[in-house]
């Protein structure tokens, strides 16, 4: 059975500043996060000569692919965050002062939300539908590198858990979600490789 990993990119600034969407680089933790990744994948994937590694197309993603040599990288754009729109690169706590509809409106129902000129969870769901089906064609083993809404998305579908649930689903930083398909179902393992 071929295991396919699933990670969250490395600590970004704004995930520090706790800023949401954005394109900013990696804290130091999330560069050392790479690193650890970098020897884990370099061993765990050390005989399978066939693996790939995808990510999206923002800079935290691929700075946290970037240590990681010998397997050929893919980017998606569909491996992409959730996009916020408007509300792109504000904190929570900002987006709940300056338009508490809007906060409100996506407590109520997150799954369906979608941020002014942004996207919602169903959105994501939708998007991320061409990269399972690449998913399940590979034969080899694949690490995906994105971001917490797409990975709720890629590991309800493995896990088989309901649509809403997805939102919610904890996927913590700095933490592999390995996945093996084999004749019997679906088996997971988690490692988290920091603190
Ligand atoms: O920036 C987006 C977050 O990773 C997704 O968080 O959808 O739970 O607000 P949320």
């Amino acid at each position: 059975p071929r295991p396919i990993l699933l990670t969250r990119h490395g600590e970004s600034l704004d995930n520090v500043r706790g800023r949401i969407g954005g394109d900013t680089v990696l804290s130091e933790a999330g560069e050392l996060y790479a690193k650890k990744l970098a020897n884990f994948v370099e061993k765990r994937l050390k005989s399978e000569r066939t693996a790939s590694i995808w990510t999206s197309t923002l800079q935290r993603a691929i700075l946290t692919a970037s240590p990681i040599v010998g397997f050929p990288k893919i980017q998606w754009r569909a491996l992409d965050e959730i996009y916020a729109g408007v509300c792109d690169g504000m904190s929570y706590e900002e987006i709940k002062r300056n338009m508490p509809e809007e906060y409100e409106s996506r407590e109520k129902d997150k799954l369906r939300y979608r941020y002014p000129r942004g996207e919602s969870y169903l959105d994501v769901i939708q998007r991320s539908e061409p990269v399972i089906i690449e998913l399940e064609r590979q034969r080899a083993p694949v690490v995906v590198i994105s971001h917490q809404a797409v990975l709720r998305a890629l590991y309800a579908y493995f896990a088989d858990r309901p649509l809403k649930e997805i939102p919610h689903i904890e996927v913590p930083l700095h933490t592999i979600i390995e996945i093996q398909m084999g004749v019997t179902g679906v088996q997971e393992k988690r490692y988290k490789l920091m603190d």
